[in-house]
């Protein structure tokens, strides 16, 4: 697994490994992507200055989507645009996911930063509608860093966008209130090395 062995820290817990296995066999669209929001997401913490962060961070960008385990196939690699329907169904698998690594006996703070990936700080986000400071820092810096490395990664329904119309989107949810304006700032300004943790060539 070529992927596997670029990675920049040993994990903390020992059933990371087994975890990233098995998803890797499962959705290696879903493992490809948790990579480089792990390495977007512990370099932030290391820009934003909070280097205490960094493993928990490069944890956290592993295991936030192992929920998607259990969203049935059809779903997950499904052409068609979803429906409402199909949305709430993919909007479990961060339920999944911290059902998974509770019972894993994963630590509470790491399974809080997983679980608060798809939250806004305006309250728009899932599953709690968490607002502003009920968003923890790790999980603002992990929406940031799974947004952007969704951006740039070709999806069945578009093509990948350019590491500029990312930041621009990036930049227009942080003026609309749901990323936070630090985070997408520490990613503008270690840009080129985003794209290079995300598998992109920087400066189109
Ligand atoms: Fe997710």
């Amino acid at each position: 697994m070529p992927v596997l062995a670029q990675r920049e820290f040993r994990v903390l817990y020992p059933l990371t490994e087994s975890l990233l296995e098995q998803l890797a066999g499962a959705d290696r669209v879903t493992y490809e992507h948790s990579l480089h929001v792990a390495g977007v997401a512990s370099l932030l913490a290391r820009e934003m200055g909070l280097a205490g962060e960094e493993r928990v961070l490069y944890e956290a960008g592993l295991l936030h989507d192992v929920g998607k385990l259990h969203v049935p196939r059809e779903l997950l690699f499904t052409r068609r645009v979803f429906g409402p329907s199909d949305r709430l169904e993919m909007q479990k698998h961060v339920g999944y996911t911290r059902e998974i690594l509770t019972h894993c006996r994963y630590p509470r703070t790491l399974v809080e930063v997983c679980c608060q990936h798809h939250e806004r700080l305006d309250g728009s986000g899932y599953p709690l509608g968490l607002k502003g400071s009920a968003i923890s820092p790790g999980g603002r810096i992990l929406a940031v860093a799974d947004v952007f490395a969704a951006l740039v990664a070709p999806r069945p329904y578009r093509g990948a966008l350019s590491p500029r119309q990312a930041v621009e989107i990036l930049r227009q949810e942080a003026l609309c209130g749901r990323l936070a304006a630090e985070v997408v700032g520490a990613l503008v300004r270690r840009l080129d090395e985003c794209c290079g943790l995300c598998g992109v060539r920087a400066g189109v």
